[in-house]
């Protein structure tokens, strides 16, 4: 049996967080919209309390979305919650997402109180939000470096008081997958009343591990991850959506599934990257520009014979028409035959060995060469095709 997987965006609320990609009310909206077609469980909308705009956006969106679950975050703090409840009164199905810092790091130097005074503000915070909504999501700020029996100590009294989510931030990127995954298995086989709530992974890519790390998440026992379009988020970003979402699809033994239409996922990145003003790193995972295109002879060669030799992923099913066969001065024969033959082309081995030579000092001088080079170097086959 596969367990479902709720993935909840936050690219609006962590994502929008990134210097320069504050988004007006119009685009939070085009791109909720999307995130819904995607088929997201949960979409963070945004930090009501923080800004009137912030404030507006969470609004229209709740006012806007039928189908997923709208969040909006606070800290443990009653006007946050109050601001965070008003702006999700539209909402079918509002979520107030409220939380503190649990680490000794937060406890002792951010929050500057103790432990018991920690307990105390959280079980606060969340009686206070039940008073608006079903739906609280608790968050214990950078759980990754906290202590686990302290965490465990936050959790049970925090379910006790009506949380429905646990969200277990790695605020700082700090875990390996093997120490994150053991805290969630800790969590979900030490906390009293752990059956009455989920468990959330909550990952930032500080040290390049926030897939890994979510993944070792679910496979300990969580059954929701944030994350976000393309990755982005505070600092080195989060949990990137489409790399959770494929690793689950194509590992299907791990025996999960998610509701998103992956077909969207292309579209959407292009989406995000043009509205925030950030490109995407063309080799990042399943979105970026390379993730289906082939360069070096040897690769060119088995992906023509067969595309599974190099690629793990059809493009079709992540909304890429094509893989792509680059042209440069790696590529072989079996790449300058493929292309022509898309421009029309059909060479002989003696037409190949001949413009192949050709092809090869214009691709020293070139990084890439392209159709209308390549036109210029099948020029003595094209006339004598004509001829
Ligand atoms: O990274 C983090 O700890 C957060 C919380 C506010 C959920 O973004
Ligand atoms: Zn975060």
């Amino acid at each position: 049996m596969t367990s479902r997987i709720q993935i909840f965006d936050t690219t609006l609320r962590d994502g929008e967080q990134v210097p320069g990609c504050k988004l007006n009310t119009k685009q939070k909206i085009e791109v909720a919209k999307a995130l819904e077609e995607l088929g997201v469980d949960v979409i963070e909308a945004g930090f009501p309390v923080s800004s009137p705009g912030d404030f507006e956006a969470v609004k229209l969106v709740s006012d806007t979305l039928r189908l997923p679950i709208v969040c909006g975050l606070s800290r443990a703090v009653q006007n946050d919650i109050k601001v965070a409840a008003e702006a999700l009164k539209g909402a079918v199905r509002p979520r107030i997402h409220t939380g503190i810092g649990v680490s000794e790091m937060h406890i002792k130097y951010k929050l500057r109180t103790t432990p018991e005074d920690i307990l105390f503000r959280a079980v606060e915070a969340v009686k206070y939000a039940k008073t608006f909504v079903e739906d609280i999501e608790f968050y214990a700020e950078d759980a990754g470096r906290a202590d686990n029996e302290f965490l465990a100590r936050v959790f049970e009294a925090v379910i006790k008081a009506g949380a429905t989510v646990l969200n277990v931030p790695d605020t700082t990127g700090y875990c390996l997958p093997n120490q994150y995954g053991d805290k969630i298995k800790y969590l979900y086989e030490n906390v009293r009343g752990i059956e009455k709530a989920i468990l959330s992974t909550h990952c930032h890519n500080d040290l390049g591990l926030a897939t890994a790390n979510s993944i070792a998440g679910i496979t300990n026992g969580a059954r929701q991850i944030e994350c976000t379009i393309n990755g982005i988020g505070e600092r080195a970003g989060n949990t990137s959506l489409e790399e959770v979402v494929m690793v689950i699809r194509q590992h299907a033994e791990l025996g999960f599934e998610t509701g998103i239409n992956t077909k969207k996922l292309n579209p959407i990145s292009h989406l995000v990257s043009d509205r925030m003003g950030v490109p995407v790193q063309p080799n990042k995972a399943i979105v970026g520009a390379n993730a289906f295109a082939h360069s070096s002879g040897i690769h060119q060669d088995g992906v023509i014979k067969k595309r599974e030799n190099y690629e793990i992923i059809n493009p079709l099913e992540v909304g890429v028409d094509h893989s792509k066969i680059v042209l440069t001065a790696r590529s072989g024969r079996a790449a300058i035959a493929y292309r022509a033959k898309n421009l029309g082309f059909e060479l002989t081995k003696i037409e190949l060995d001949e413009v192949y030579g050709v092809f090869l000092n214009v691709a020293d001088k070139k990084k890439e060469v392209g159709d209308e080079d390549l036109m210029e170097i099948l020029s003595p086959v094209r006339e004598a095709v004509v001829v």
